[in-house]
């Protein structure tokens, strides 16, 4: 069984989306092992997304991460890392394919739904961002 990190991005909360696409998490085998809702700071929102800082929308993104809560959930699923990914869908959601998340709720490449750790080593660092171990059920 691996784990992964999600987070319900400000405009799919805002949108009030955050119920279907845990629904569609779980529909697709998914186990939430923790989640809750805050709202990241600059600080917090830079350092999650440290791997982007030289690249030309990082500034947009972090403001895009502050402006509203998120839900981070740690998810349990075999083969969760490429699974989440292949659910979520591209990151442009213009480009996402058909019934995957970002084409269900996601608007563009910046408001995209979701996050999804992108291999096993980063999702082990985000799980642990958001979560200590004795969190996780
Ligand atoms: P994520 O990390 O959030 O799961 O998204 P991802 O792997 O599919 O895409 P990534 O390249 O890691 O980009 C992180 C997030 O930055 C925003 N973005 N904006 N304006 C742009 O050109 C642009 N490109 C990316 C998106 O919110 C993307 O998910
Ligand atoms: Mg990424």
């Amino acid at each position: 069984m691996q784990r992964t990190l999600t987070i319900i991005k400000p405009d799919a909360v805002r949108a009030g989306n955050a119920g279907n696409i845990l629904a569609h998490l779980q529909k697709e085998g998914f186990r939430v092992i923790a989640m809750r809702q805050t709202q990241l700071s600059e600080a917090q929102a830079k350092a999650f997304y440290a791997v982007h800082a030289e690249r030309p929308f990082y500034g947009e993104l972090v403001e895009f991460m502050t402006s509203g809560p998120v839900i981070p959930a740690a998810l349990e699923r075999e083969d969760a890392v490429s699974k989440l990914r292949e659910v979520m869908g591209a990151t442009n959601s213009k480009e996402a394919a058909a019934g995957t998340v970002r084409n269900l709720y996601g608007t563009d490449i910046q408001n995209n739904a979701i996050h999804g750790s992108d291999s096993p080593e980063n999702a082990a660092i985000e799980v642990a961002f958001f979560f200590p171990t004795c969190e996780l059920v």
